[in-house]
């Protein structure tokens, strides 16, 4: 083990603010004379992004494999599946002598229009979470860092860089930050990666709050924080913060300054030597690593080509599929040639290999002719020659088969969509091709749902396959024939259109700020409380075969949240095809004192099912999953009452349910204050008990509120007492009070907060 604070007390105070700050763009400083090397970081998160350069911020990466992007790897719902991957990246890491891999992104897809959102995993924290902390767990598993990404709140590419997201407390912790609560608390990355954007007025590399409070101090993170490459403006305010690495390097004069305030006391060295402690130690256990030697490309892409399947989502299919031997298949689409299976930006992998569709179709095809039509150019300008020429392909086929990809300009890092559409050529290709050929299979490649309702009634079938990662097209043929039964489920609600969408009317926001007005409810969270019908739900996706459930059983009906619950159910194939379930469960508070969204999400399964076969999936259910944050208390807490578990097959296929009621251990002060109204002392247990007896004494002595007749002021005058501050009311009474009533209302004040609940 090596010895990080004889390292920290040996280094000058010039090489510890050194450290703290890049020495290129993608390595830290080291420290030649106490053995301390550099550390080598590259892009993340579905591949690694490894320059041959590092003193080059962008240039063409070595070749690695493009594994598909978060979005496809949330629909797989399958956390053993990505510490497989997360193993696969990390080999290749270490091939390529690369310490930590910038990623995965823990961001939640607040609005579909976000151009980012093919980097980050889903509308919803806790799948978000746990796919996650599954991705660290591989990749960390075999000695490689992470750096879990973008702390917190970059939920838009407009502005990113200075946007002020003002969200209030209980959103931000039962949104915005529990998928890197998960991931921090479960997996503990290495790093985590600071946003760009501001956080109630505070750019998040200078928020102590977030960066020290919460993320080192409330969850423990013991790694350290690194900046996004550009994120710091003030060094020393940033250090204070909690932020221990700038990137990127080298910025002599943000080390000159580190060392100034010091010296000049406005910086506490100590507080340097603890982000300097910070860095040391993941250098040292990165050491430990040896790097180099090969990695097995062909084993990986094979790999890829699986994961990319396991997420593809099948959201429609008239029984066309899987195909019954074509003899002649129209392949319609440039993405049938010129695969698409990743983004722009800082994740653009240079990949080994790349599967293209059209082939391998050929290759699962047997005798069956395909004949080839490219549709549409990657504009979004109108050419009827070629939508012309696909219609007479389509024509003359048994099927056509229609590859349509999203182009760059809709959707990417650096920039939002300016819409959820396809482009004008694609969606009339679509509906030319659908109206002479209804055997129409239209494949997407995006990142992030687009508006269908255009087209989708003339299709017979749509897979949803994504930005499918250099083997995706492989995967493409293995669905369409049937070879690999659809599995994948949407981790994001599919809007009808984008006016449907929770965040449309505070989204991008305008004079540098975003307000989430929308606050909790995204996602399906939105569509459940607006009963807003949506497209496609969150979890839906369709299979070769059928799933029925039964035998819903939990572990009590009547709980303590400290002790959990435990849920069961049995699932059943009920189809003719091996395939898998994703099986979900959320959980319903029927009564709360804060709003809370309808149902959320608390755990999830993916079950493989032979023909006739019942397995049974169990679940644990934690005092988290049952909770709300409370910001009055500022803590998560749970109150006594009916929850009703919901267990199904998507956001909007709950197949049984049960109630269940939990007993709340919490020991939680009274929030009663000067200003508390009748109701809140009311809701008060303890308020309740001390306010009542005098209630009701004054209620039949008379005076204001003696209800006896209230035909005289036509109100109920009971309704209107609930909402009078304790104080007023006893103002009211002063009459048939017998001290005065501010002396009685401090008295009462007093007993309350002398009692725990
Ligand atoms: C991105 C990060 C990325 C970094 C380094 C930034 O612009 O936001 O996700 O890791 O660049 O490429």
């Amino acid at each position: 083990m090596t010895d990080i604070s004889g390292i920290v007390a040996k280094m000058t105070l010039e090489e510890k603010a050194a450290l703290c700050t890049g020495a290129t763009s993608w390595t830290t400083t080291p420290v030649g004379r106490l053995g301390l090397p550099e550390l080598l970081v590259s892009d993340g998160p579905h591949g690694i992004r490894r320059m041959p350069n590092v003193r080059v911020l962008t240039q063409k990466s070595l070749p690695a494999t493009c594994f598909p992007t978060a979005s496809s790897l949330a629909a797989t719902w399958d956390t053993a599946l990505l510490y497989e991957m997360g193993q696969a990246l990390a080999e290749e890491a270490i091939a390529l002598k690369v310490d930590v891999i910038l990623g995965p992104g823990a961001n939640m897809k607040r609005t579909p229009l976000c151009g980012r959102n093919f980097e980050y995993f889903s509308e919803d924290p806790y799948l978000a979470g746990e796919l996650a902390a599954s991705l660290i767990n591989g990749i960390q598993s075999k000695g490689v860092g992470t750096a879990l990404k973008h702390f917190a709140a970059n939920n838009q590419e407009f502005e990113r860089f200075s946007i002020n997201a003002e969200i209030d407390e209980r959103t931000l912790r039962e949104i915005y930050l529990p998928a890197f609560e998960t991931a921090v608390t479960k997996a503990k990355p290495w790093s985590v990666m600071c946003a760009y954007n501001k956080v109630n007025g505070t750019y998040v590399s200078e928020h102590h709050h977030l960066l020290t409070d919460i993320l080192k101090g409330e969850w423990g993170f013991e790694g350290f924080i690194v900046s996004d490459w550009g994120a710091v403006h003030d060094r020393v305010a940033a250090l204070r913060a909690g932020l221990d690495l700038e990137m990127p390097g080298p910025k002599q004069a943000r080390v000159n300054a580190v060392v100034e305030a010091v010296r000049n006391g406005e910086l506490d060295e100590a507080v340097l030597d603890g982000a300097v402690r910070r860095i040391v130690r993941i250098i040292s256990q990165a050491a430990q690593t040896a790097k180099g030697g090969g990695f097995d490309a062909a084993a990986h892409h094979t790999l890829a080509r699986r994961i990319a399947a396991e997420g593809m989502v099948l959201l429609k299919n008239n029984g066309l599929l899987p195909l019954q031997n074509p003899q002649h298949i129209a392949v319609i689409g440039q993405a049938a040639q010129l695969a698409h299976f990743q983004g722009g930006g800082s994740s653009h992998i240079n990949p080994t290999q790349v599967d293209v569709p059209f082939t391998e179709l050929q290759k699962l095809a047997g005798n069956a002719e395909l004949s080839f039509a490219p549709g549409y150019a990657m504009d979004d300008c109108l050419n009827p020659e070629l939508i012309a020429e696909a219609v007479a392909a389509a024509q003359a086929a048994d099927v056509a088969l229609l590859y349509i990809a999203l182009p760059d300009s809709k959707e990417s890092e650096g920039y939002d969509r300016p819409d959820l559409n396809l482009t004008q050529q694609q969606v009339a290709l679509i509906q030319a091709v659908t109206a002479v050929q209804p055997s129409t299979v239209v494949i997407l490649n995006n990142g992030a749902p687009v508006v269908v309702r255009d087209w989708i009634d003339g299709t017979a079938a749509i897979l949803e396959a994504w930005m499918m990662g250099q083997a995706g097209g492989g995967a493409i043929a293995d669905i369409l024939f049937g070879r690999t039964n659809p599995s994948g489920k949407l981790a994001e609600t599919y809007p009808v259109k984008l006016t449907d969408t929770p965040a449309y009317l505070n989204f991008p926001g305008e004079n540098g700020e975003v307000h989430y007005g929308e606050g909790l409810f995204i996602g399906y969270r939105y569509y459940d409380a607006k009963e807003v019908p949506v497209q496609f739900p969150f979890g839906y996706g369709l299979s070769y075969t059928t799933f029925a459930y039964s035998n819903l059983h939990v572990s009590d009906t009547t709980f303590k949240d400290t002790d959990g619950l435990v849920v069961s159910v049995d699932v059943t194939n009920t189809g003719s095809m091996t395939g898998k379930e994703v099986v979900q469960v959320y959980v319903h508070d029927q009564k709360a004192r804060l709003i809370r969204p309808y149902k959320e999400l608390k755990g999830f399964a993916k079950v493989e099912l032979q023909p006739g076969e019942t397995k049974t999936v169990s679940f644990t259910l934690n005092t988290r999953a049952f909770a709300y944050y409370d910001p009055a208390y500022q803590q998560w807490i749970t109150e006594n009452g009916e929850f009703d578990i919901l267990v199904g097959a998507s956001a909007a296929d709950i197949r049984c349910r049960a109630t269940v009621n939990l007993q709340s251990t919490l020991q939680l002060p009274s929030i009663l204050h000067n200003e508390s109204t009748i109701r809140a002392w009311f809701n008060d247990p303890v308020g309740k008990t001390i306010l009542q007896p005098m209630v009701v004494e004054l209620m039949s002595n008379g005076g204001l509120f003696n209800n006896s007749d209230p035909s005289y002021i036509g109100m109920d005058k009971l309704n209107f007492l609930l909402d009078l501050p304790l104080r007023s009311f006893l103002h009211f009474q002063e009459d048939f009070l017998t001290q005065p009533a501010d002396d009685i209302a401090d008295m009462l004040l007093r007993q309350a907060r002398s009692v725990r609940q």
